[in-house]
């Protein structure tokens, strides 16, 4: 597209000041801005601005939506707890669907990570255990070993395909330090990086604001924007073409995830659902977690704020809070479900309104960094679509099991940062020494006892890491460990038991 017809295209759209620095601009500037405006239609933009701020204006002035809701009902339900009789045969019937090469994972990789504040993909982020692997590293890592007990079990190669979701941020970083490892041991063709959408932030006048006189403000469009990129990209082609018929979807930043649980896959496709969601139990009724519920029979995630504290605090007769199945952005999908998705729902949903301080170059030049906020971003969700959803259900799993995000740096607070995912990381991985028969002895030879999760923020775990490829879920690991006792810290890889004594070499 030449400038000119950019020009008028951008002005028919009110979008006209993207170009006011043209004249100030570089060759390279000009090529750049150019060649980020080519495939921009600035009137669907206008759209997705307009009706993102209907719904968020009807949304601020709604009354909450408690009268609404229902919790997730029992016969929808699944729990580790609660249904451990059945568990077995759910997790045979996940391992025969992977085995017979019908289930891929898709991992949400493409967001910014600001919180943590690493200029790099949160995914190659090292939290600092003994072994220093990296979150992708550790994904690639369980992706394989499941392969093989999968193998194992049915005696056929098995390949479980990884679709991971960039971002225009992550996207070269990414590919990059897949290359560097070797894509971790696993298969180059196995592992599909595909790229999501980015859109402008925008003023709430809806003007584009701009990071530098001849660049956007541009961020990814939330991590639904996985339906458009899905289409887009071509991957549910790609998935039919392998055979794929069920999907595991998470998020990069959870370093306990059971990338493609079998118990999860098999407890879904036992209940003929085509939408699932593994959720954790909210404890508190002010703990800022969106939960699963219906509202007007209608599956969906409601946010903390958009209900009342007396409902908040509601318990059922059991004592646990009645809106309990808290969100964390894992969730099991049929192909078909996907591709009715892409076909016919994607279009029809609403981008969300992210308020936020965003930095930007004003009408004279200026670079402002705003004290409060100026402008919003535009974001889909993955639960978006729970709503389409024709059986719908939800997994209760335990959250010192399967959920401990990475969101903050050490520096800002104590929750959700690299020190409580690597102890949480440790301290599942001494119950799974304990629960094989071994022990920890402190100094004196004296055993630690069996107290491995930790109850207050200053306790620290000991210190043991087993690697994903000796063990996805803490099985197999009796021959390594029972009756044995150990120091910490203790590492469990490929090679056997690495202990290191206190002189620092290892026996
Ligand atoms: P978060 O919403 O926690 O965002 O993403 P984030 O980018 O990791 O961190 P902040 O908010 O900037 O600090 C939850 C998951 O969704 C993915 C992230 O990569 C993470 O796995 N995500 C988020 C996307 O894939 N795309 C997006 O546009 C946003």
């Amino acid at each position: 597209m030449d400038v000119e017809t950019l020009r008028r295209s951008l002005a028919e759209a009110g979008q006209s000041h993207v170009l006011q620095f043209w004249d100030e601009l570089s060759e390279a500037q000009r090529s750049h801005l150019l060649e980020e405006l080519q495939d921009f239609s600035f009137q669907e933009l206008n759209g997705f601005f307009h009706r993102a701020m209907a719904a968020f204006s009807v949304s601020s002035t709604q009354e909450k939506v408690d009268a609404r809701m229902e919790a997730v009902p029992r016969e929808v339900l699944g729990s580790v707890t609660r249904d451990q009789e059945q568990l077995t045969d759910w997790e045979a019937q996940g391992y025969t669907h992977i085995a017979y090469g019908k289930v891929a994972v898709l991992l949400l990789a493409g967001g910014q990570g600001t919180r943590l504040g690493v200029k790099y993909p949160k995914g190659m982020y090292d939290v600092g255990l003994p072994s220093r692997k990296s979150l992708f590293q550790i994904q690639a890592e369980r992706i394989l070993k499941l392969q093989k007990l999968a193998k194992e079990k049915h005696g056929k190669d098995c390949i479980i395909p990884w679709y991971i979701m960039t971002s225009g941020r992550t996207m070269e970083s990414t590919r990059e330090f897949f290359q560097k490892r070797r894509y971790f041991g696993l298969n180059e063709e196995d592992v599909v990086l595909f790229q999501q959408g980015m859109l402008p932030a925008m003023s709430f006048d809806g003007k584009i604001l701009m990071e530098e006189k001849g660049k956007l403000s541009m961020a990814p469009d939330g991590n639904g924007g996985l339906y458009r990129a899905l289409g887009a990209h071509g991957v549910l082609k790609d998935m039919e073409a392998r055979g794929i018929e069920y999907i595991h979807v998470y998020c990069v930043d959870n370093i306990l995830v059971k990338v493609a649980d079998p118990v999860f896959i098999g407890f879904c496709v036992a209940k003929e659902a085509d939408c699932g969601a593994k959720v954790v139990e909210k404890m508190n009724p002010t703990e800022p977690v969106g939960v699963v519920c219906r509202v007007d029979g209608v599956y969906q995630v409601v946010e903390y704020s958009e209900i009342t504290l007396p409902t908040a605090q509601k318990r059922s007769a059991d004592g646990r809070l009645m809106y309990n199945a808290g969100n964390i952005a894992n969730h099991f999908f049929t192909r078909k479900f996907l591709q009715q998705v892409v076909d016919v729902h994607e279009p029809q949903l609403q981008h969300h309104v992210a308020v936020k301080k965003i930095p930007h170059v004003d009408t004279q030049g200026s670079l402002i960094h705003p004290d409060k906020p100026n402008g919003m971003k535009m974001e889909k969700f993955v639960f978006d679509i729970f709503q389409f959803a024709k059986k719908f259900v939800v997994f209760e799993v335990l959250r010192e099991e399967e959920f401990s995000p990475l969101k903050n740096a050490d520096s800002q607070n104590g929750k959700d940062n690299p020190t409580t995912a690597r102890h949480a990381l440790m301290s599942l991985h001494h119950c799974w020494v304990l629960n094989s028969g071994g022990h920890f002895v402190d100094e004196n030879g004296t055993r630690i006892p069996a107290i491995p999760l930790m109850k207050e923020a200053g306790d620290l775990p000991i210190q043991c890491e087993i690697s994903p490829l000796v063990s996805y879920a803490g099985e197999g690991l009796k021959s390594y460990v029972q009756n044995m006792e150990f120091h910490a810290p203790l590492t469990i890889d490929e090679s056997g038991v690495q202990q290191l004594v206190r002189n620092g070499t290892c026996h």
